[in-house]
């Protein structure tokens, strides 16, 4: 593995299983009544996060805490600085400290990349989520859960199983990691949006893309729905939100039309009655708080690969 995990598209399909096996591992450790181990006693993990988050933060934090690690968290929210004189600042405080692994989430595309390339720190960097760009991590943990539940007990793991990815692909860092992690282990991704919500040069993406859900679900064996994100919209996307969730939102009388296996994910946060009703999210095919315990384990698996049990190719 590479000393960064910036990109989803930076890891080889044995990066990508390592990553897998070992989450499979340590996610035991979730039901068990004292959940740590010492692998990274003495490490210094910094939680950077110049943009709201609760979950990847919080997961972040406890997947550092699991493994013996000293976690600081810096919420850099707020900060008048520009955004590159702030994060160089940022980083050489953090060096300063003697951070040994960033995790970062920043509005601007591209912020962690600068950090691991700038030469300003020399610890490992964790893209938490930049921008409209990537979330490696999200499409990690969903990629374990999408096995746990279709690829564990399958020869060929995800290999050729089927996943939707319904809604704002347009500023969804989410979509994109996934298609390329999903494409990595074999998987066929389509996205489903409206023509507005899918971004230029979708057709570079290793996926097939649709514009009517009801025509892709039946043939799925995970469908993923994603927040309309507003706080990046400055314009019209769709007509109204009304509009929207009738012609994109997974309601009952859709779910139905899935195959008995299917699951239901959603990275949150979800906005209920909005691109997913209640009673979808709180079903049993839902595994969208399955996906939030498992965040934990996948995190803990990266940072343990990329500070403590990756020595050679550090
Ligand atoms: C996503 C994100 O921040 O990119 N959430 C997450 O990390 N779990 C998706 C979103 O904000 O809708």
């Amino acid at each position: 593995m590479k000393r960064h995990l910036l990109s989803a598209g930076d890891l080889t399909r044995d990066d990508a299983e390592l990553i897998l096996s070992t989450a499979a591992e340590l996610r035991d450790l979730a039901d068990r009544p004292i959940k740590k181990l010492p692998a990274l006693r003495g490490r210094t993990v910094v939680n950077l996060f110049f943009e709201d988050s609760t979950r990847t933060r919080i997961s972040f934090e406890a997947a550092a805490k699991r493994l013996s690690a000293d976690v600081i968290n810096f919420a850099a929210k707020g900060s008048s600085v520009s955004k590159g004189e702030s994060l160089k600042d940022t980083a050489l405080t953090l060096e300063a400290m003697g951070a040994d692994a960033v995790v970062v989430r920043h509005g601007a595309s591209g912020a962690p990349h600068r950090l691991a390339h700038s030469g300003w720190v020399r610890s490992s960097v964790v893209n938490a989520g930049d921008g409209t760009h990537e979330h490696p991590t999200q499409a990690l943990l969903d990629a374990f859960t999408m096995w746990r539940h279709l690829g564990q007990s399958r020869p060929g793991g995800l290999e050729g199983r089927r996943v939707a990815i319904v809604g704002d692909v347009l500023h969804s860092r989410v979509a994109r990691s996934n298609a390329l992690l999903l494409q990595t282990l074999g998987a066929e991704v389509t996205l489903v949006a409206p023509p507005t919500l899918l971004p230029v040069g979708v057709e570079t993406w290793p996926v097939e893309t649709s514009y009517d859900i009801d025509r892709v679900l039946p043939g799925v064996d995970a469908v993923m729905m994603l927040r309309v994100q507003r706080e990046r919209m400055n314009g019209g996307f769709f007509p109204t939100p009304r509009e929207y969730s009738r012609r994109y939102g997974l309601d009952a009388r859709r779910m139905a039309a899935l195959q008995d296996h299917t699951i239901v994910m959603h990275p949150g946060p979800m906005v209920r009655g909005m691109e997913i009703t209640a009673d979808v999210a709180d079903s049993e095919r839902s595994v969208i708080v399955e996906q939030v315990t498992n965040g934990v384990a996948v995190r803990m698996a990266v940072l343990y690969l990329l500070l403590g049990g990756n020595e050679s190719g550090a």
